[in-house]
Formats: structure tokens, C-alpha cells, sequence
């Protein structure tokens, strides 16, 4: 998020307003995450703005005004080396070929340190693509599915060494080591070769962040990183040994996919000052934006007799957006039944994610806590504002976690995979073809 995680963050003193499109303020968020060794950094996205909606809550968001990620990330992967880019794109809007040839440049233009945050999104945005309706949540899945199969396919249409460039022969391209895909599908039918050569990083990092059953089959068959959203120990614990369970079953084993929650760290001198920050932020929610995101969360459900101080009511028992999320906040509601206003605050504050307020030794307590107990293997780091609050992590919080030994003091490898500690998948056809050529060939009985 450009300004930083909270609802209300481009109205703080110290955060960038403009900052979604502002390169200069995203080159120094780069390079600060680089400075504290983190392994990438993630931009959320949405393929659109979707209608203008009801007009308060659109002029009041900073949403509307911000980077394509693609894009953004070519740009910084020039001023900095070792830290990786996660960029978000949609199954549900985008087209197989173009997102593969757009990743693979990224990886290449990057040298390795390219990832795609694999969403379906739940935001209706089918109206920017002339569609009459949002697809439904399981069609969106199906058509992830597929959506990546063909992606990388195409990411394999040259093998590795495919190009022999021989100045001498004239062979640009060695034609036994490309290999057009021939995909007909339900949702796509896409043939011939990519126009770019296969990634450094054989495929960019996959990510995923689906909760659903949908989601989590989809994460353990095909996804390298997962991001989550989980507001206690035990939920991250259960998402955690659900997640890593499924693996098995799709062939693979818990190392190759790597969990990651959420946190929002409000940081302070002392609790005192911590709390102050954090109430300072809440303080900067306009009323509208509050009713918008309850309105958002009761799917637009009619609120105008319920004051702010009147107990949350019942969530909606379906979506065909979200899934994970609304259980969440479902479940938030019937254990801690919060005010409407109680229910607003926490949702502006992160969205869901953990919120922790407290000095950064706290904040090292609580990440080594959830990392050391089954409910991570690394941590999305989402600061209220930017960019300070991600300076003051990595001046603060980074170096207790390094004395600890908990984080690296300085990078593994040169591509995101390396430093993730992730392999490198081999070509396909490559892969076939020396199993085939390590099976004897069979002496023909007659
Ligand atoms: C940390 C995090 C980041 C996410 N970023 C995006 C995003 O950039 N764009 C998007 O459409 N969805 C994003 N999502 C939503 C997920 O892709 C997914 O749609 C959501 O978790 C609901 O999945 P489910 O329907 O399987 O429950 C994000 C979720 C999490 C936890």
C-alpha cells in the first residue's frame, strides 16, 4: 500500500499523500527494505477502480491513483540488487500470454528476483472489461488453475540453453530446445512459443495469498510463498498445518512452500508512545470512510439504524468475493463482539492482519513467537505509513531479530529464490527428455 496499511494513512503528517505515484518515494522504499535484508517487496494491486460508486468514499480513498506493478517493479529492480519484486496480477482479467511475457521480462530485466502474486481478485472490477458480472469465486479458481498451466508452459517454451546465437551458422535458436504449447482448454486456448527466453529463475517466484478451500488446494499445488491474514496464534497455527499438510497430496513436500501473515507494527519509544501513534492514526478515519468499510463488509447490507456504538449485528453467511476474509471478521465478531465502531477501527487498521502496538523489542517478541511456534516461516510486514514506519522496522525491529539470530545479516544469493532458499525449477521438456533418456529401451520381445 503506497501511503502505508492504514485506511487513513496519506493523511498523516508523516507519510507520502502521493505516494502511489511517486517513483522517488518508492526507489527509497526499496532501497530501505534492501538496506534491512528483506527478500522482496509486495504490492497489492487491483486490475481497476471499478465504478466511481458511492462518491464519499471513492474522494476519500487513495486508491484510485497508484502504479501498475509490472511496470513500477522493471523500474526499481534498477537501483537496487538483491531485494525481490512481488507484483500482483489477476487470473480473473489478464491474459496467459501477455502475463507471461511480462513476468518473464521482469525476471530477466531484474536478473532473478521476479515474483507474480497470483490473485483472482475479489473486487468487482468486471464492468473495466466489459463484462456484465464478476465472475463466480469457484469459476475464478477453475480458471487460476488453467491460467497457470498455460503460464508456464509458455515460460517453457525454450529450453534453458535454447539460444545458441552462432555467428558462424547463423543459428540464433536451437529449433530441438523450443517448444510451441499446443493448449486447448476450457477457459484458453493459447498456442506457439513465448517471445521472450525462459526466466533466469526457471519461473518467477509464485505467490499466492487464496484462504478458501480453493485458495489453500490452490497455494499447495502450485504456489512457493503464501500470504495470510490471522488475528491469533491458534488461526495462524491451524492455517499453517492445514496449508503445509495438503502438500503431500500434490507431490510436494512443506519446505517448497513458504507461509507468510501479515503484521502491522505500530512502533513506539515506550507502550505509552506506541498507543498515542496508534490512536493518532485512528483519529484520521473521516466518519464516511467508517461506514464504507462496515458497508463494504456487510456487502452493502442497510446500516442507517444502527449507531456506531450499537453491537456489531451478524455478518452476511456468503460471499463471492473474499471468502477467507469475511470468515475472519465473522469470526472476530462472535468472539469478541465488538461495537460497529470497535468492528470499523480494526478492519481500517490493517484490513484483518495482526496489528501489534509496542516498542520494537515487543515487536521482536511477537514475531519470534509466531515463527518459533508453527504459525510462520517469514512475515509480511505492512507498515501504517510510509515511508517511515518501514524505516523505523529496519532501524528498530531488523537489528534486535539479527542479534537474536533469527535474520540474516546479509544476502544468500543473487535471485529472490536463492535468497527464499527455493529451487529452481527445471524445463519441462528438458526434464522429459532425460527421463527418456535414462530409461532403457526395452528389447522388442518378437
Ligand atoms: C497479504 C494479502 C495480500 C493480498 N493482496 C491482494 C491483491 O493485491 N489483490 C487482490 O485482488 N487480492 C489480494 N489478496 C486477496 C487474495 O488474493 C484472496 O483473494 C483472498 O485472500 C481471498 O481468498 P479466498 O477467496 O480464497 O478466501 C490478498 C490477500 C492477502 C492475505
Amino acid at each position: 500500500m503506497a501511503s502505508g496499511h492504514h485506511v487513513a494513512a496519506w493523511r498523516h503528517p508523516d507519510a507520502q499523500a502521493d505516494a502511489g505515484l511517486n517513483i522517488a518515494h518508492y526507489r527509497e522504499l526499496a532501497q530501505t527494505a534492501e538496506r534491512g535484508k528483506f527478500d522482496m517487496v509486495f504490492v497489492a494491486d487491483s486490475p481497476g477502480a471499478g465504478l466511481k460508486g458511492e462518491a464519499s468514499t471513492f474522494a476519500r480513498s487513495s486508491q484510485g491513483a497508484k502504479f501498475e506493478p509490472v511496470t513500477l517493479w522493471a523500474a526499481l529492480s534498477q537501483v537496487t540488487s538483491y531485494v525481490g519484486f512481488v507484483a500482483t496480477a489477476s487470473t480473473t482479467y489478464e491474459d496467459p500470454y501477455t502475463l507471461a511475457r511480462k513476468f518473464a521480462s521482469l525476471d530477466w530485466i531484474s536478473g532473478g528476483r521476479a515474483a507474480w502474486n497470483v490473485v483472482t481478485t475479489g473486487a468487482d472490477v468486471a464492468a473495466n472489461f466489459g463484462l456484465d458480472r464478476h465472475p463466480d469465486h469457484s469459476l475464478r479458481y477453475e480458471r487460476a488453475e488453467e491460467f497457470l498451466t498455460v503460464v508456464k508452459a509458455l515460460w517453457d517454451s525454450y529450453e534453458d540453453d535454447a539460444f545458441v546465437r552462432d555467428r558462424t551458422s547463423g543459428i540464433y535458436a536451437d529449433p530441438d530446445k523450443a517448444h510451441s504449447v499446443e493448449h486447448r482448454g476450457a477457459h484458453f486456448d493459447v498456442r506457439g512459443l513465448l517471445n521472450v527466453g525462459r526466466p533466469p529463475q526457471g519461473y518467477p517466484v509464485i505467490v499466492q495469498a487464496g484462504a478458501s478451500e480453493a485458495g489453500r488446494d490452490l497455494a499447495a499445488r502450485t504456489s512457493e510463498v503464501i500470504f495470510t491474514a490471522n488475528l491469533t496464534l491458534e488461526d495462524a497455527q491451524e492455517f499453517y498445518a492445514d496449508v503445509k499438510g495438503r502438500l503431500p497430496r500434490f507431490g510436494r513436500n512443506p519446505e517448497q512452500l513458504l507461509i507468510m501473515p501479515g503484521i502491522f507494527p505500530v512502533l513506539g519509544g515506550t507502550e505509552k508512545e506506541a498507543r498515542d501513534n496508534y490512536e493518532h492514526l485512528q483519529s484520521l478515519v473521516h466518519p464516511e470512510t467508517a461506514w464504507g468499510i462496515l458497508k463494504r463488509h456487510y456487502q452493502g447490507a442497510d446500516l442507517s439504524g444502527y449507531s456506531l456504538d450499537d453491537i456489531a449485528p451478524p455478518l452476511p453467511s456468503e460471499t463471492n468475493g473474499n471468502k477467507s476474509r469475511l470468515k475472519l471478521v465473522t469470526d472476530y465478531v462472535e468472539r469478541e463482539r465488538p461495537t460497529l465502531r470497535e468492528l470499523y477501527r480494526t478492519m481500517a487498521t490493517a484490513r484483518g492482519h495482526r496489528v501489534f502496538v509496542g516498542t520494537p523489542e515487543q515487536t521482536a517478541d511477537a514475531i519470534q513467537l509466531w515463527f518459533e511456534n508453527g504459525a510462520a516461516d517469514g512475515f509480511n510486514i505492512m507498515p501504517p505509513i510510509l515511508p517511515t514506519g518501514l524505516t523505523d522496522f529496519v532501524d528498530q525491529v531488523v537489528p534486535i531479530l539479527q542479534r537474536r539470530g533469527l535474520f540474516r545479516t546479509e544476502y544468500e544469493g543473487a535471485t529472490l529464490r536463492q535468497n527464499l532458499g527455493l529451487e529452481r525449477p527445471g524445463n519441462a521438456h528438458t526434464l522429459a527428455a532425460h527421463t527418456l533418456a535414462a530409461t532403457p529401451v526395452r528389447e522388442n520381445a518378437a
